[in-house]
C-alpha cells in the first residue's frame, strides 16, 4: 500500500511559514498586498477566488478584491491592470482565468508587470524558468515539487513522466523537474502506447482532466504518483485523473483527491505574494 502524500498538512506548514514571515514584515511596518481580479460569474472561478482570499486572511496578506461584470471590455480590464501595476501598495496581481470570450487572455497576462505576476504566467517569467533564471513559478507545479521534496522523494536522475502539456501545469512542471535533475518525458494525447511509457516512470505526474484515467497498468511498482485532476466520477463525487484505489496498491507514494495537489496551489500563491513584497 502506497504512502499517502498529505497535501493538506504540507500546504498548512507552508502557509504557517508565510504567516510568520508576513508578521515579521508587519512588525517592521511593511504590509503584503495581493490584488485579486475576477471577471464574470464562472462558478468554479468564484470558489477558487474565495479560497485564495481565505488563505490571504489566514496568512495576514491584505487582499484587494476587484469583481467586474461579465460584459467588461478588454480595454477596461487592461486599464485596471495598468492602475494596479502603478500602485506602490500592491505587491501581487492575480487575474483569475478563464476570462469572458471578448477578452484576449494573452494580452491580459502580458499586461501584468512581471514583478507582480504571482501566477508566473507572464512570458518574461515563463522565459526565466526555461533558462534557469529567477522569476515567479506557476503555483501548481511549484507546489508539486514541494510535495515531492517534503515527502523525501528524490528526483535526481529519476525518470519523471508528465502527462499533459498545458502552459499552467504540464510545461512548467517538466521544466521544474528538469531543474531537479530528473530525466523528463512529456506525454500528451498524441503519445503512442501511453500505458507502457508511464510504466517506466519513477515519478508520474498526471494532469489530463479525465476522471480515473490512469489505472494500475500505467504504474511501476513503487513509483510516486501525483494526481493534478479535479474531476467528478460516475456518481458525481470529486475524484482525480488517477484510479486511486487500484493505483495505491502498486505505487510507493500517491496524492489523494481532494487533499493532495489542490491545497498546494494556494499555499504557493501565498509564498509568491510574500516573495513579491520582499524582492
Ligand atoms: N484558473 C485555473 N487555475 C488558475 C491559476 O492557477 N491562476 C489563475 N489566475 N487562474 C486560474
Amino acid at each position: 500500500m502506497a504512502k499517502i502524500i498529505d497535501g493538506k498538512k504540507i500546504s498548512s506548514d507552508i502557509k504557517d511559514d508565510v504567516k510568520e514571515a508576513v508578521k515579521a514584515l508587519q512588525e517592521k511596518g511593511q504590509t503584503v498586498t495581493l490584488a485579486v481580479v475576477l471577471v464574470g460569474d464562472n462558478p468554479a472561478s468564484k470558489v477558487y477566488v474565495r479560497n485564495k482570499k481565505t488563505a490571504c486572511e489566514y496568512t495576514g496578506i491584505r487582499s484587494l478584491s476587484f469583481e467586474l461584470p461579465e460584459e467588461t471590455t478588454e480595454e477596461e480590464l487592461l486599464r485596471l491592470i495598468d492602475d494596479l501595476n502603478k500602485r506602490a501598495d500592491v505587491d501581487g496581481i492575480l487575474v483569475q482565468l478563464p476570462l469572458p470570450e471578448q477578452i484576449n487572455e494573452d494580452k491580459v497576462i502580458e499586461a501584468i508587470a512581471p514583478d507582480k505576476d504571482v501566477d508566473g504566467f507572464h512570458p518574461m517569467n515563463v522565459g526565466a524558468l526555461s533558462i534557469g533564471k529567477k522569476g515567479f513559478v506557476p503555483c501548481t507545479p511549484a507546489g508539486i515539487i514541494q510535495l515531492l521534496k517534503r515527502s523525501g522523494i528524490d528526483m535526481d536522475g529519476k525518470h519523471a513522466v508528465v502527462i499533459g502539456r498545458s502552459n499552467i501545469v504540464g510545461k512548467p512542471m517538466a521544466l521544474l523537474l528538469l531543474r531537479e535533475n530528473a530525466t523528463v518525458t512529456i506525454a500528451h494525447s498524441h503519445t503512442k502506447d501511453l500505458p507502457a511509457l508511464c510504466k517506466t516512470a519513477d515519478i508520474l505526474i498526471v494532469a489530463i482532466g479525465r476522471a480515473k484515467f490512469v489505472t494500475a497498468e500505467y504504474v511501476k511498482e513503487g513509483a510516486a504518483v501525483i494526481d493534478v485532476g479535479m474531476d467528478r466520477d460516475e456518481n458525481g463525487k470529486l475524484c482525480g485523473d488517477v484510479d486511486f484505489d487500484a493505483v495505491s496498491e502498486i505505487a510507493g507514494a500517491i496524492t489523494p483527491v481532494p487533499g493532495g495537489v489542490g491545497p498546494m496551489t494556494i499555499a504557493m500563491l501565498m509564498k509568491n505574494c510574500l516573495a513579491a513584497a520582499v524582492e
